[in-house]
């Protein structure tokens, strides 16, 4: 039984739900949860144990102050600041505006500069320090993301002797683009530190062991890289949701007004959804052209179909971010100025952030939902969706560069660079007779039933408990 195999849990990730729920950055966090914590949190609610992570604050004091550790419910939280120049080399700029765009296969977005290489390494070390003095004999330490990469290695250093696991939640790129970084081989070594690494679907998992293999050199049994550093075992755990709860909030009372709300709000027309951080990765341009092709193209759509897109602000530091807010603001308009009439406007644009349970009720009503990102690790608005669709579903359009159309494959997967092939498989989406709707969202919802938030957390945690 996994849970007896380690005393606690120690989950350590830049981001934690405090800097959502609480604190001076409350509004901040809630911007920008994103699907590691919003996994991970019922996850971890269940088990309990002890979150590590950035408060999201900043501070202006010189050393590093002790962790704020604050309890909620069964999990003891442990966060501390990062100085302004931290956030600054460290979050937006290694971490987001290097190994971010590396990892999603956007080379050409790629900035690279030492010093912020040299923050990224050393908070870090910060992060091993604080967190070191709070480990016990016996914890099984869970390390999450792009950001912490270097822990594992620096907590070994420290002496940190127990159990070392670390899950990427983007995609792990092929080695030709992972090696435009002039640290791969060093972040590669990093990797050893761990006794099980995951990711979320096969390509992933396979590109890293070719990267260590051809970097390092060592071998791939098929379950661990084998080098004279020891075995690190590799494996594929695709991330879910808790379809459970997304069934329970679409179903409720408060979600059932909010959804008559929105449908007489575009007056009974058809509506596309869009949930997404507003990010470059995400493919928003793209879709927004696509659905402009949709009513040039099919003129008998305009005026019967309303797209609604909700970006939640993100990393709104970053020039990228900046930029790309601007190019989705003047698309939105002109596209809006080119199509709208008195009584209607083509695309609702929500540049805001809704809870998940608000979010429950705006899948429920959506006709289709597109989810087109050039390039994401799993995606979980996908299966939210999925999860809270009834007997009357609506229809799927997903890009088939996310994980999660190596497994819901039932849905209309689309190509998001061909706008006019999203443009056409968007009507069909929305011309979908009834029957065909069911058959493929029943496929579908057994699927998302059958890998969530939960199981993704056991089985991790049964092989890194299992590790040699
Ligand atoms: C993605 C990343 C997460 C990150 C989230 C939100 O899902 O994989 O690690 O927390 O985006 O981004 P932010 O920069 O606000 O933490």
């Amino acid at each position: 039984m996994v849970l007896d195999a380690y005393e606690r849990l120690v989950v350590v990730s830049n981001r934690t739900p405090t800097g959502i729920e609480g604190g001076a950055t409350r509004s901040e966090g809630q911007r920008t949860a994103g699907g590691l914590v919003s996994a991970l949190y019922p996850a971890l609610q269940k088990r309990g144990g002890l979150w590590f992570g950035w408060s999201g604050r900043a501070t202006r004091r010189q050393a590093h102050a002790p962790p704020h550790l604050v309890r909620h419910g069964g999990i003891q939280f442990a966060t501390i600041d990062l100085s302004e120049e931290e956030i600054n080399d460290f979050y937006a700029g290694f971490c987001n505006r290097a190994l971010w765009p590396l990892f999603h296969c956007f080379p050409s977005r790629v900035r690279l500069r030492r010093e912020e290489y040299r923050a990224y390494r050393r908070v870090n070390r910060t992060f091993a320090t604080q967190l070191f003095p709070l480990l016990k004999a016996g914890d099984a330490v869970w390390v999450h993301d792009y950001h912490l990469i270097p822990l594992g290695t620096e907590l070994r250093r420290l002496g940190w002797k127990g159990r070392l696991g670390f899950f990427l939640h983007t995609p792990f790129p092929p080695v030709d683009i992972l090696t435009i970084l002039p640290f791969a081989s060093q972040l590669l070594a990093d990797l050893n530190a761990y006794e099980v690494l995951g990711f979320h679907t096969q390509r992933y998992r396979q590109n890293c062991v070719d990267a260590l293999c051809s970097e390092l050199g060592g071998t791939f049994d098929g379950q661990a890289y084998h080098s004279e550093g020891g075995a690190v075992r590799c494996g594929v755990y695709a991330i879910g949701t808790d379809p459970t709860t997304f069934a329970r909030w679409a179903m409720s009372t408060q979600a059932e007004m909010q959804s008559k709300r929105l449908r007489r709000s575009v007056r009974g027309r058809r509506i596309v959804l869009g949930v997404d951080r507003l990010d470059y990765t995400k493919g928003i341009p793209e879709r927004l052209l696509a659905f402009e092709r949709l009513l040039e193209r099919y003129p008998a759509w305009q005026r019967r179909v309303s797209l609604i897109q909700i970006s939640a602000p993100s990393r709104t530091r970053v020039p990228e971010y900046i930029e790309q807010k601007r190019e989705v603001d003047r698309l939105v308009g002109a596209i809006n100025g080119r199509f709208s009439e008195e009584d209607w406007v083509p695309i609702r644009y929500l540049y805001r952030t809704y809870s998940q349970e608000e979010l429950a009720a705006f899948y429920r009503e959506a006709d289709v939902c597109i989810v087109t990102p050039l390039r994401d690790g799993m995606n979980l608005v996908a299966k939210e969706y999925v999860a809270s669709q009834t007997a009357d579903p609506g229809v799927l359009v997903l890009s088939r560069f996310c994980g999660a159309a190596e497994e819901l494959r039932e849905a209309v997967i689309v190509n998001p660079y061909d706008v006019d092939g999203m443009a056409d498989d968007l009507k069909r989406a929305l011309e979908m007779p009834l029957a065909e709707r069911q058959e493929r969202w029943q496929a579908l919802i057994k699927r998302v039933c059958a890998v969530t938030a939960q199981t993704w957390c056991e089985q991790f945690l049964a092989d890194l408990t299992s590790a040699p």
